[in-house]
């Protein structure tokens, strides 16, 4: 036997366990499964956002999904990644409770060879092999220009806005309290109340509401880092019949939530923040394919909607 025929055998068997070279019959058949943890279900944003993913993956019938819901704790969101692990998932895609408690997850696969896109909120350890997600502290900021705009303009601006922060110990909530701030902080007329951290959900929106409402006099907008605890502000204002004593904003824009509540003049703004699971899946398959993603980063784009771009917005968004 000659080198060549020697080796070829070897470099095939070899190509094969790699999963390139395949013959392309069998390169049709290979399947992929990507494991996909998600932190909760329980805001309409994240069903949405299975539900683009799920759509995407039907799209590619190579591809096996499996999606885990980890119900808002971080430990269960930790074992189902390890699950992923020890199952041998080609690809794990994860949308993170918080940055500290799933560090140590995304970094333990990483560490064995599985590649891992975060999907919208960050997490500590950055040798993972994607991210993708909105601009938050852009966002952040853009809602800051609103506010500052609406309580009179730039170097004008007065009044006391109440901030309710989004899940403190994740990087959304960081982002988006610090970018509306290096915005807002340059009023000098401007007061920012609360900052609490409301954990991203209407019910904790309303509660906060409502007990500042017994010690605040007067409050001019409420700046609450996603639109259910903007709504739940809102209806916790209503109760108390000071609904049109302020204004209130939030972020994420979806059709059915923030967009909605615009258009019934209950928010004055919102923030398209996309669910990033379908871009997130494309990611994946482009790293298991051609062994890299198109960046290490992918910033998903955003938009202001207000009273005067709802409209517009649901066109596009097919509403
Ligand atoms: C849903 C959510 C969204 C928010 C995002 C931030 O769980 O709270 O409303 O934009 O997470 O990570």
């Amino acid at each position: 036997m000659n080198a060549v025929t020697r080796t070829a055998p070897i470099a095939l068997i070899a190509a094969m366990v790699l999963g390139c070279a395949r013959p392309p019959d069998q390169q049709a058949r290979r399947t992929y499964k990507i494991g996909f943890s998600q932190c909760t279900v329980k805001e309409p944003w994240r069903v949405l956002f299975n539900e683009l993913l799920r759509r995407e993956a039907d799209k590619h019938p190579e591809v096996q999904l499996e999606i885990q819901d980890a119900d808002d704790m971080t430990q269960k969101q930790v074992a189902d990644v390890k699950s992923f692990i020890v199952r041998n998932f080609d690809a794990i895609l994860i949308s993170p409770k918080e940055a500290p408690g799933l560090t140590g997850a995304v970094r333990e696969a990483t560490e064995k060879g599985i590649p891992v896109v975060v999907l919208d909120r960050d997490v500590n350890y950055k040798d993972y092999a994607c991210f993708v997600g909105g601009d938050n502290l852009e966002i952040g900021r853009e809602a800051g220009r609103f506010a500052v705009h609406a309580l009179g303009g730039a170097g004008k601006a007065k009044g006391i806005i109440y901030e309710i922060c989004g899940g403190l110990a994740s990087t959304p909530a960081q982002e988006r309290r610090d970018g509306f701030h290096e915005i807002v902080d340059k009023e000098p007329a401007i007061q920012v109340l609360g900052k609490l951290d409301g954990d991203w959900k209407l019910n904790k929106g309303h509660d906060i509401l409502q007990d500042a409402l017994k010690s605040i006099p007067t409050i001019h907008l409420v700046y609450a880092h996603n639109d259910p605890m903007a709504y739940g502000a809102w209806q916790a204002a209503q109760k108390a019949g000071r609904e049109k004593e302020m204004m209130f904003i939030g972020i994420d824009a979806i059709p059915t939530e923030g967009a909605l509540w615009v258009k019934q003049g209950k928010l004055s703004a919102t923030f398209l923040y996309e669910p990033p699971g379908a871009e997130g899946l494309r990611q994946a398959l482009k790293i298991l394919k051609d062994g890299k993603p198109d960046a290490k980063r992918i910033t998903l784009k955003t938009r202001t909607i207000t009273a005067d771009t709802v409209d517009a917005y649901l066109k596009d968004m097919g509403r």
